[in-house]
């Protein structure tokens, strides 16, 4: 009779809250969650958007605060996003190898404020610096190259890794990037820096927001969809996440997050990688959106989501809600 009513009830241990706690197979810890940051030039500057309520670009300084918040917090990562001066971007987004820039910057100063405490995630794609806002270099048509765009991300990745990045985050979705990138760093000498790939990016209507905070939405010009996947597509990120794997990558990442739930869990079905979630702008203004007309309590609606991510079988979650979040678990 196993299995059957009345031997069985499955209400019996949802009946108090200790008993819930003891068998609830899912948890989300604060050392789950990576916080996306975007910096912006100048001293003592924060600059909300207004499209991420609750979100800043945050001077070099603001950062190094944020990056001590974070470690305060148990939060392991920050991932930085640069918000480049209009002056300093090209067709070929050549700022981004500047040993100089924002991006660099504001590493070497997280690292000399934190040392090992926090991990530093750098993006690379060309999208902060061109004038045109695509991720690559064009061609005479208009269509983003893929080789020569690698040549320029490798350099990228150099540039970040010699500034003090511990994890390499290509966003581009170039084909072969993972394995250029990977043997950059190699010959390079940081053979502990690790790549996390977006080796599953969507061609989305969830970036709008993101674009306004980098500053490359007014920029952009048509879409991605010539190198993101296709929203209809779920055999195609298996083979994404299998390349990249073989080409180097130490861990994978599915974006945007909640609306390709089926991906991570694919993903994490077939390969024993470490698989993160990026809950991507659009998905945050979502939720505040939600609480601003009373449709629902935006604490519980953002927990319930990023345990969600880990239901489904993620490392961990690039959430702009991290420090909410993390301030939530530690009670
Ligand atoms: C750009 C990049 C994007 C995001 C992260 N890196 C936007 C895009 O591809 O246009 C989106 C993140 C977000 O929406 O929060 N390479």
């Amino acid at each position: 009779m196993r299995g059957s009513y009345p031997n069985t009830r499955l209400r019996r241990p949802r009946a108090t809250a200790w008993s819930r706690a003891l068998h609830r197979e899912t948890i989300l810890t604060p050392a789950d969650l990576i916080w996306p940051l975007f910096v912006t030039e100048g001293k003592g500057v924060e600059e909300p958007i207004a499209s991420l309520p609750g979100v800043s670009r945050w001077s070099v300084d603001g950062i190094v605060a944020r990056a001590k918040e974070a470690v305060e917090l148990g939060i392991p990562v920050v991932a930085l996003f640069p918000n480049t001066q209009p002056d300093r971007r090209s067709d070929d987004g050549a700022e981004a190898h500047n040993p100089d820039n924002l991006m660099c910057r504001a590493i070497r100063a997280i690292k000399d404020a934190c040392g090992d405490d926090i991990g530093v995630l750098t993006d690379v794609a060309l999208d902060p610096y061109t004038s045109h806002g695509q991720d690559g270099l064009l061609d005479d048509n208009g269509y983003v190259t893929n080789d020569d765009t690698v040549a320029a991300l490798v350099d990228q990745a150099l540039n970040q890794a010699e500034a003090g990045a511990d994890i390499i985050a290509p966003s581009d979705m170039m084909d072969g990037r993972i394995r250029a990138i990977r043997m950059a760093l190699e010959m390079g000498e940081h053979h502990n820096v690790q790549i996390m790939s977006y080796a599953a990016k969507y061609a989305s209507a969830f970036y709008g927001p993101f674009r306004d905070a980098v500053g490359s939405g007014g920029l952009l010009k048509g879409d991605k969809k010539t190198y993101q996947m296709d929203p209809g597509n779920s055999d195609e990120a298996l083979r994404e996440v299998e390349l990249d794997i073989a080409e180097g990558a130490d861990s994978v990442m599915v974006k945007p997050g909640l609306a390709y739930l089926d991906i991570i869990y694919r993903v994490r079905a077939e390969f024993l990688v470490p698989v993160f979630a990026y809950q991507v702008s659009g998905e945050y203004a979502m939720i505040e959106a939600a609480q601003s007309v009373g449709a629902g309590d935006r604490d519980a609606l953002l927990m319930e989501k990023l345990l969600a991510f880990r239901r489904a079988g993620c490392s961990g979650i690039l959430t702009y809600h991290a420090p909410v979040a993390a301030r939530l678990l530690n009670g």
